[in-house]
This record gives C-alpha cells, structure tokens and sequence, in this order.
C-alpha cells in the first residue's frame, strides 16, 4: 500500500487478565458526554457543564486506542455510547473505522435521530443496536425525557428494523413508582415489533442523588409480571448480563437485567473509556487512568499497553451497591457512558 509503513508488527494478543482472574475483551468507548435528552435520573433540565471540544477523543485517537485493545489483547467487541453518540457528527465514519478492526462493533443510543442515521449505520459495519426508551406514554416519556420525541424513538425503532440491525433491543430503565406498571405494554410491544426488550435495575448513577433501593424494581418482579400474562421459558445464561427468556408461544425474546438485586461483576469482561479518554474498570470505579495524556502527548502503543494493564489490575472484584462501604462515583451515567 502506498505510503504506508513498510514494516509489519505481528504481535500475537495476549489474554487481559484482571486480580480475579476474568478476561477482559469488551470495550465501551464513550463518543461523546453531550446529549439531546435531559433524563430526569441522569441529567439536571439545565446547566449541565459539558467536557469542552478540544478535549475529547478525536476519531483517530479512539480508532488508536480501539486497536491497541483488539491488536494487543484480543477485544472481540466495541459498543459505542454517551452521553446520546449520535449527536457526534459522522459517527458512521468511526463505526467503518472500528469495523475495519475486525470486531463486533455495537452502539446504545435514545433514538431521537436514529431514522437519520440507521442506514448509514448499518451500511458502515454496524452489527447490533441497542435503543434507550422508558416508556410508551407520551406524557410520561415527556416527563421521563423532558423532550417530546416519543414518535421520533419509535420511527428510529423502524428504521433500525428496516436497516437489517437486527436483532433491535430495547433498554428500559425500571423505576418504581415512574414506569413499573408498564412491563407488560413493553412485552407487548416487543412481541408485536420483533424487537427484544431489557429490563433494567436503576442504578446509583443519577445525576440527581435520588436512587434509593425503595426505585429499584426487582427483575424478579418484572419476571413475574411479564410471565403472568405471557408464559416465559428461561433460556440457558452466557456470561451477559441480560438474563433471557423466550415467549412460549415462540413470539421472541425478553430479559433482565438485574444490576442491583443479582449483579453479574462476576462475569464482566468489560473495561470503558471516557469521552475525554479516561480509562475506567467499571461503571462504578472511583479511580480513572488518563489515556489521554499517552494518545496526545507523544506516548507509544506499547506505553498505552502498560497503562491499560496497570489499570486493569485495578478491577475489583464487583460494585456494593445497597451496601455500607457502597461509594458513588463523582461522574454521572452520561459522563461515564452506559
Ligand atoms: N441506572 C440504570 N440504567 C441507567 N441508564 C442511565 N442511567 C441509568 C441508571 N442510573 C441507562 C440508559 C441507557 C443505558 C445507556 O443506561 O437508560 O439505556
Ligand atoms: Fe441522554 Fe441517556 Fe442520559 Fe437520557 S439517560 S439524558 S438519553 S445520556
């Protein structure tokens, strides 16, 4: 190839192993801590400070660091974030270049603006999508989002359908006494559209300082519930996070994500960098290691290497949320990236 350099460096992965012994191969890059939505749990309606421009990631620099991981240690899989990713201007380009790494490129957005952008998505080397909805009501979703887009993330579900990313999940965050009565609509919904849909525990990553135990609502709740109605078959667990069950009645696919009441640490193979390049061994550390510094000042492949071995024998062993020395981290879910 023209221009390029001549040289090959054929460096077989090795395994990333952290002190408990898990392999770590999933990384979650934030593209952006910016969003068009104002979640009531994740961000205040107002005065949100953002990380300025010049700071984050360019693509080149997340491309780089997306390929130490796969090149150096073996990652099989990238998933994109926020903040809401889409309001990063030519995210398909970056898709296409992580494509390019030969790993399973994947992306959680809110859908405002995904009917914009499913096929150019899809066309760049996207393989799944995940989209963020909280409710089927109009004024709920409102209230819940405090934007009126509740057509707009159901016209970005189609669209994702129509661009063949199959197969569409949906995340819905569970909070009681907020949408708890709607799992069933939701698993309606689901079997109707063709779409999987995810249950999730709400975490102690709001914005707001709100989350008590009394919000979360028990997988096992939402279980029995969907199950009422619609007989459910457990499906054999892998080492996600989703508990699964298939509809009896063959119609698709539900799950669980049971964060709080059944975490699943003991499994996580995932690592995550900031939009600022900020390294991070779970969605709960404390500490950051800054890839930054290593990606603009000049630093090698093999000192990111280091860096990102150094921190991954940081990871600790799972979060303790509900419990005495439970610590929150300072950064909220849209700084962090989901
Ligand atoms: N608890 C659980 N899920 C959350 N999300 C955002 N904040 C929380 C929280 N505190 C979800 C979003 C999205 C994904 C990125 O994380 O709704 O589905
Ligand atoms: Fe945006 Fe997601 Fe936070 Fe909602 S939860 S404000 S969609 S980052």
């Amino acid at each position: 190839m023209a221009g390029s350099v001549a040289w090959v460096t054929d460096v077989t992965p090795e395994d990333l192993v952290d002190p408990f012994g898990r392999t770590v191969r999933d990384l979650r890059i934030s593209v952006t801590d910016r969003c068009n939505f104002r979640c009531a749990y994740c961000m205040p309606a107002e005065g949100m400070k953002w990380v300025p421009r010049e700071d984050i990631l360019t693509f080149e620099e997340i491309e780089r660091f997306a390929r130490v991981c796969v090149d150096r240690f073996g990652f099989d899989g990238i998933r994109l974030t926020g903040g809401e990713p889409l309001v990063r201007a030519h995210l398909p380009r970056l898709v296409e270049r992580l494509a390019g790494l030969g790993v399973d490129v994947s992306l959680t957005t809110n859908g405002a603006t995904l009917r914009r952008h499913a096929q150019d998505l899809a066309d760049a080397g996207l393989a799944r999508i995940n989209i963020s909805i909280d409710s089927l009501q109009r004024d709920r979703f409102l209230e819940l989002t405090r934007r009126d887009e509740l057509d707009n993330v159901l016209d970005g579900i189609d669209a994702a359908i129509d661009a063949g990313l199959a197969p569409v999940k949906l995340n819905v965050v569970m909070m009681r006494g907020i949408n708890d009565d709607e799992a069933v609509d939701f698993a309606t919904f689901g079997r109707e559209r063709g779409v999987t849909v995810r249950f999730i525990e709400f975490m102690p990553l709001d914005a707001t300082g709100e989350w008590t135990k009394a919000t979360v609502v028990p997988a096992e709740e939402i279980v029995s519930a969907i199950e009422a109605v619609y007989p459910l078959v457990a499906l054999t667990r892998g080492t996600e996070p989703a508990e699964r069950f298939r509809f009896a009645d063959g119609k698709g696919e539900v799950g669980v994500i049971a964060s709080v009441t059944r975490p699943f640490c003991g499994d996580c193979d995932r690592v995550r960098i900031t939009a600022e390049g900020s390294f991070r061994t779970c969605l709960f550390a404390i500490d950051e290691f800054d890839m930054l510094r290593h990606l603009r000042g000049g630093g090698s492949d093999d000192d990111l290497v280091d860096a990102i071995s150094a921190a991954v024998g940081t990871k600790w062993a799972g979060h303790s949320i509900g419990q005495v020395n439970f610590i929150r981290p300072a950064k909220s879910m849209s700084q962090i990236g989901g």
